[in-house]
């Protein structure tokens, strides 16, 4: 499998982080192509005091904690409009925008993209690949909606980062990573935890149970 993943401005660095590594883990992403933008440089080293400004693979491998001679990151300039993700013919399964600031998140909106975040993201869509977008902003105003209904309707998938609860996290890495495995289920990437809901009592019902 190959994909594009870009990381742009929005609050969330960590989902990021954590979807590559589980992408690598996973054994089945042979290629990924990723893409910073300049904000997202800045939000990681405000969120995990990394600096990735070197913008070489073997400084990502780092991060991710992958052997340093990996080949699997390709890095590609945020102005190489002419990389490999902005063409349509180069095969790839999607893309997903991990997090997707509200400007990256209009400019895919109204398709009037000045970067290759924006290019590849527009590229997915109209080849009917899939494009994983996880947006983050509170609260979100019209705009930020609108632009979500849009990309939704032109069949993007919207993962807002909104983390559940229901698995009972004990860290911010349970926290993380389990939301991260919805973002991989969407993409088709297996990990080692299932995610579906296995169902539940109402809380009516198990009054009623104890009760008895
Ligand atoms: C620490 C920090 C946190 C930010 N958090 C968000 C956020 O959660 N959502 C958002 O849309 N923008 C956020 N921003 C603002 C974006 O980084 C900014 O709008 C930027 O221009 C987005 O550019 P990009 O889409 O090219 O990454 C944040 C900026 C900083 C410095």
């Amino acid at each position: 499998m190959e994909f594009t993943v870009a990381i742009t401005g929005a609050s969330g660095s960590i989902y990021a982080q954590r979807t590559l590594q589980h992408m690598a883990a996973s054994g089945v992403v042979e290629r990924i192509n990723l893409i910073l933008s300049d904000a997202a440089l800045t939000v990681a080293r405000v969120e995990l005091g990394v600096d990735l400004t070197a913008g070489e693979r073997r400084s990502i491998n780092q991060w991710l904690g992958l052997p340093i001679d990996s080949r699997l990151i390709h890095l590609h300039r945020l102005d190489n409009i002419a990389a490999k993700p902005s063409s349509g013919s180069h095969p790839q399964q999607g893309m997903v925008i991990v997090p997707c600031s509200m400007g990256t998140l209009g400019a895919i909106a109204s398709g009037a993209g000045t970067n290759l975040i924006h290019r590849a993201a527009d590229v997915t869509l109209k080849e009917g690949r899939l494009l994983v977008l996880v947006p983050r902003e509170t609260p979100y105003n019209a705009i930020h909606l609108e632009n979500m209904l849009r990309l939704s309707r032109a069949g993007a998938h919207i993962i807002p980062a909104s983390p559940g609860f229901y698995h009972r996290p004990q860290s911010i890495d349970d926290l993380v990573d389990h939301f991260v495995f919805r973002i991989l289920d969407h993409l088709g990437v297996p990990h080692s935890q299932a995610t579906a809901w296995r169902g539940a009592e109402t809380a009516r019902d198990m009054v009623r149970v104890s009760e008895e």
